[in-house]
């Protein structure tokens, strides 16, 4: 496996490329817009440059790094060698469909075809295609670069092989894959956003202040960020349609999600996107 293509380049597509181009990959990096790949590659070379200030890495391996990286909105021309297809656009299903059915058409034979998906399923996903046995979910976490966990989904079709080559490669990039089967949410949000969303109705019963919820869950519970500043990094839109998937999918109530969490959505406060969530990041 040599040639890896990226697509997407939002803040998981940018930090996927980073990390598969640190490891040695060459790799494409598409969207459909040249400026959101400059704003990728800026990303990238400010959290390189990080790097290299934390003398993790050299300044040589920066360069050397960025050289692997060929960003460009051709997505025929990033399909046609590709080894595998990371898809990390938006959340959406139909987008996420149609992208799958040109993957299954540009692609040769043996590729294999991952989503970085949060929650839509990756057995819906596969079943667009003609290989729903090469078809796999490969879920990083934000920021990719820092976050060790790979939680790699196995569609119902998915081949063990193509599993096992997956799991190999998630170690070979520095990452611990963790096998998950494909039900909503998958583990890490089936468990993690009904947290965020109890979180919310802490909130709107007046239990505590917004600061008070996040200590309570920092300072107890070791976690690195509270569960509403962790909201606000993922985007409310985000947890939100989770919410949504979790609840349609497992048919329970205890999904819903918080009234408090879709008001805010509907008011554009996505969170650090927008400039305000929980918190107000206008300043930064
Ligand atoms: N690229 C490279 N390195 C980065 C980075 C990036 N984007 N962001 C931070 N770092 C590095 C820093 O250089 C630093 O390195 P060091 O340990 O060698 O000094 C280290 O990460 C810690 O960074 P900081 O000191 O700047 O800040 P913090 O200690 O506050 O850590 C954090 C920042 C790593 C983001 C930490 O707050 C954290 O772990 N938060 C929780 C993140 C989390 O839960 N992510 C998962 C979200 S859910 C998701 O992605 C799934 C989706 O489906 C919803």
């Amino acid at each position: 496996m040599q040639h890896i293509t990226v697509v997407g380049a939002g803040t998981m597509g940018n930090g996927i490329a980073h990390v598969f181009a640190m490891t040695g990959y060459q790799v494409q990096l598409v969207d459909v817009k040249q400026e959101y790949l400059d704003r990728a590659l800026a990303t990238i070379t400010k959290n390189l440059d990080r790097q290299v200030k934390k003398e993790a890495i050299t300044e040589e391996q920066k360069q050397e790094t960025l050289g692997r990286i060929n960003a460009h909105t051709d997505l025929g021309a990033a399909l046609a060698d590709a080894d595998l297809v990371i898809e990390a656009a938006s959340e959406n299903e139909e987008i996420k469909k149609n992208l799958f059915r040109t993957f299954d058409e540009k692609t040769k034979p043996e590729c294999i075809l991952a989503s970085n998906t949060s929650s839509i399923s990756i057995t819906k996903i596969g079943a667009v295609t003609k290989r729903p046995a090469q078809v796999i979910g490969m879920h990083f976490f934000n920021p990719v670069p820092v976050m060790k966990l790979v939680e790699i989904i196995r569609g119902h079709e998915t081949s063990s092989d193509v599993y096992r080559t997956i799991h190999e490669l998630s170690e070979k990039l520095g990452k611990v894959p963790v096998e998950v089967q494909d039900y909503p949410g998958f583990v890490s949000n089936r468990v993690l956003m009904p947290m965020i969303n109890e979180a919310v109705y802490a909130l709107m019963e007046g239990v505590a202040t917004v600061e008070s919820i996040d200590t309570v869950m920092k300072l107890g519970m070791a976690h690195p960020m509270g569960p509403l500043t962790l909201a606000d990094f993922i985007g409310l839109d985000v947890c939100l349609d989770i919410m949504n998937v979790l609840l349609d999918g497992l048919g329970d109530p205890k999904y819903r999600p918080c009234p408090l969490l879709k008001k805010m959505v509907a008011a554009g406060h996505l969170g650090r996107k927008s400039g305000k969530g929980f918190y107000d990041y206008s300043a930064s």
